[in-house]
């Protein structure tokens, strides 16, 4: 599945006079595994919301898979893309399997759900934390997890509907080495074995030379490159950050 931008600049709000994306331009091809890097506050979340129609257009376009987002296909999209939230977007209080399980909630009416979520999920939910490793945990409440158990649960949630896109904001933030690498593996894996169009945001040059094969650098809400993932700290020592004062 593809994702296509053009032209496009979002606001958070119709009163902010500011766009915090300013005329993005990218396509990004079926089966590509693409790195979004930037400065904090450069508008990589942004970016990656804005796919799922989370963020309002001021102007442009967003298409996913030639279809444009309007308020009308969005149910639609969204059932192809899956959203792994910088942070988790977990329920803490719930059992690690549940939250997986709130996943697919888009995609079942209200007397699917009823009595509970049908057992045709809860298998499947169960299935994704087991490959994880999570197996005995899926049980646990969602806030006694460490955070890289917390986060594989948060991909598991993503992958419930079987999306064909996968948008991944920091899922390696907050994690140790190993675990960092893990979760980046299991992303790099669906990119190479089911083709599924993977789009992560990283602080890790080393993890994003290594891994995605291209790289779309933002600053202040615009595209400042957007190629192979080389000399990538070269791109960075462009960027201008805040200045900030102790
Ligand atoms: N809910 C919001 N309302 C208004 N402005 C926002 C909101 N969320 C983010 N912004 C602003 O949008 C800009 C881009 O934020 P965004 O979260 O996309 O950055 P980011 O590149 O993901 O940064 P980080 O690396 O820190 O996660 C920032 O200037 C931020 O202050
Ligand atoms: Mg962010």
């Amino acid at each position: 599945m593809t994702i296509e931008c053009n032209q496009l600049e979002t606001a958070y709000s119709p009163s902010l006079n500011r766009p915090i994306l300013n005329g993005i331009d990218c396509k990004i091809k079926q089966g590509e595994f693409v790195a979004l890097l930037g400065l904090n506050g450069a508008g990589k979340s942004t970016l990656l919301r804005s796919f799922v129609g989370l963020i309002p257009v001021k102007t442009g376009e967003i298409r996913i898979n030639d279809t444009l987002i309007t308020p009308r296909t969005l149910r639609r999209i969204r059932r192809d893309v899956g959203l792994i939230f910088q942070g988790g977007g977990l329920v803490k209080q719930l059992p690690a399997i549940d939250n997986v399980l709130c996943g697919c909630l888009g995609g079942l009416n209200t007397w699917e759900t009823l009595w509970g979520f049908p057992k045709k999920q809860r298998d499947r939910a169960f299935e994704l934390l087991a490959n994880f490793g999570l197996k005995d945990l899926a049980y646990q409440k969602t806030g006694q997890l460490s955070g890289g158990q917390q986060q594989k649960v948060a991909i598991a949630r993503a992958l419930i509907q079987s999306p064909q896109i996968l948008l991944a904001d920091e899922p390696t933030a907050g994690l140790d080495v190993i675990a960092a690498q893990q979760v980046i593996e299991i992303l790099a894996q669906l990119h190479r074995e089911q083709g599924m169009t993977v789009v992560v945001v990283l602080h890790d040059l080393g993890m994003a030379s290594t891994y995605p094969e291209r790289a779309i650098v933002l600053d202040a809400g615009q595209i400042v490159y957007d190629g192979k993932c080389h000399n990538l700290s070269d791109k960075f020592s462009k960027l201008t950050p805040p200045k900030v004062e102790v």
